[in-house]
């Protein structure tokens, strides 16, 4: 391994602090620049930040109340940034081809009507946004509202950010070394640090796993087997708690699960494990949590979460194909529909109000893929022809594909118009050209 195993303790993600809340707007100020940070030990690595900080500054939001972004790239590339699952109007959206020139400054605004969820922002800059992620400009956006802060879930330092990612560095001098396609990102980064520890009490906690990897799927495991009861997805609280022995995320995934380390003595120590593919030996480990003292808990899951509204009859149905040259060729290509992305094209045009159902394949064989739409919070209706897990029975913004793998979703495009993007989510293949554009409107 590039860094030693649990050797420096997980890194809590600080909250930004508006500069300020005159009429009920929440306003941020975020510069992206180059900084230079030890992250192996006795090694400077070199990297694309917001605010200078790794991964950026957590933002937490409340339904209904805006939020106004003021970013600011002193980076030497462009820039576009991206709140992902969020539903936007098409300019504050972070499209593609919406950058932010070096130097340049730009305002986003979000009106935070969509109900809560864990949503994270990250570089979007058509063809660099895979390399300006890895490099560091990724970072979480906790939306909340009155329906989940009434739940008696785990709160405050017991509701902690999880965020996974994992990099590829030049052991010898610390530097993230970046190739499209790289196999060899083997070192896991938890909250911007490798292998960390957490100290936790003997408690439950809910802890928000985000995978902010380019590429990587994870499959989240206790070392001894033991239960995480998962209570949110991508788009928040599911219908139903649901029990289960791992998380699967692709890339740009989330999930909220509770543990109740209260199962363990005092002394405890508990590795959470990756199983999932491209797991080789110095990658099957991410993080270990450490049972460290005893703490009062009045926290429990509610067997019902929330209620999911019936989904309307659609009124379109459509079938969208991935896949990617498989060939072995040293540039291969990313399709969607067989097309490569193109900003001046409109790939599917949407009725405004509708619902729609879209099966989306995977139609290669060896490579996996995963989904993304922009602007909306999806429903699964089917993995593979059959009822999704339990997992999948939330809103969704991405879901995983495995090679051949088909999955049906329901959407609704009752919120914006204008132009969209949607696209597989392992930012390496996006930026090959897995890409296309829907308008509403
Ligand atoms: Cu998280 Cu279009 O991206
Ligand atoms: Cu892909």
């Amino acid at each position: 391994a590039a860094a030693p195993l649990f050797a420096v303790a997980m890194p809590l993600v600080p909250v930004l602090a508006p500069v300020s809340t005159a009429g009920g707007v929440d306003v941020y100020e975020m510069t992206m620049r180059t900084v230079t940070k030890e992250i192996l030990p006795g090694l400077r690595t070199e990297l694309r930040t917001y605010n200078g900080q790794f991964p950026g500054p957590t933002i937490k939001a409340r339904r209904n109340r805006p939020v106004v972004v003021r970013q600011r790239n002193e980076l030497d590339v462009h820039t576009s940034v991206h709140l992902h699952g969020a539903a936007l109007p098409p300019s504050e959206d972070g499209a593609p081809m919406d950058v932010i020139a070096p130097g340049a400054e730009r305002r986003y605004t979000y009106p935070n009507r969509q109900p809560h969820a864990s949503l994270w922002y990250h570089d979007h800059a058509h063809h660099v946004e895979s390399e300006n992620v890895y490099r560091g400009l990724h970072g979480s956006y906790l939306l909340t509202d009155e329906e989940e802060e009434a739940l008696p879930l785990p709160k405050d330092e017991y509701d902690v950010l999880i965020a996974i990612r994992d990099a590829h560095f030049d052991t010898a001098d610390g530097t993230l070394l970046y190739q499209m396609g790289d196999r060899a990102r083997t070192t896991f980064l938890v909250n911007g640090a490798p292998y960390p520890y957490f100290e936790v009490a003997s408690r439950s906690y809910r802890l928000r796993f985000a995978n902010h990897s380019n590429q990587r799927f994870l499959e989240l495991r206790l070392a001894d087997d033991g239960d995480m009861v998962q209570i949110a997805s991508d788009g928040g609280l599911l219908p139903r708690p649901h029990t289960t022995k791992a998380i699967h995320l692709s890339s740009g995934e989330r999930a909220d699960v509770v543990i109740d380390f209260s199962r363990y003595p005092v002394g405890t120590r508990l590795v959470l494990e990756n199983t999932g593919p491209g797991a080789v030996e110095d990658v099957s480990q991410v993080m270990r949590f450490d049972v460290v003292r005893t703490a009062e808990d009045d926290s429990s899951v509610p067997r019902v979460l929330r209620s999911l509204p019936r989904l309307p009859a659609p009124t379109a149905e459509r079938t969208v194909v991935l896949r990617m040259d498989e060939d072995g060729r040293a540039h291969p290509r990313a399709y969607i529909d067989e097309k490569l992305y193109d900003p001046a094209r409109v790939d599917i045009r949407i009725r405004p109000g509708a619902s729609e159902i879209w099966t989306v394949t995977n139609a290669n064989t060896k490579a996996p893929h995963n989904f993304h739409m922009h602007l909306v919070q999806f429903r699964v209706l089917q993995r593979n022809g059959a009822a999704p897990g339990p997992e999948e029975s939330g809103l969704k913004d991405t879901v995983r594909l495995l090679p051949g793998e088909t999955v049906t979703l329901q959407a609704a495009f009752d919120t914006y118009r204008g132009t969209y993007v949607y696209h597989c989510h392992m930012l390496d293949h996006s930026a090959m050209g897995m890409m296309a554009t829907m308008k509403i409107g």
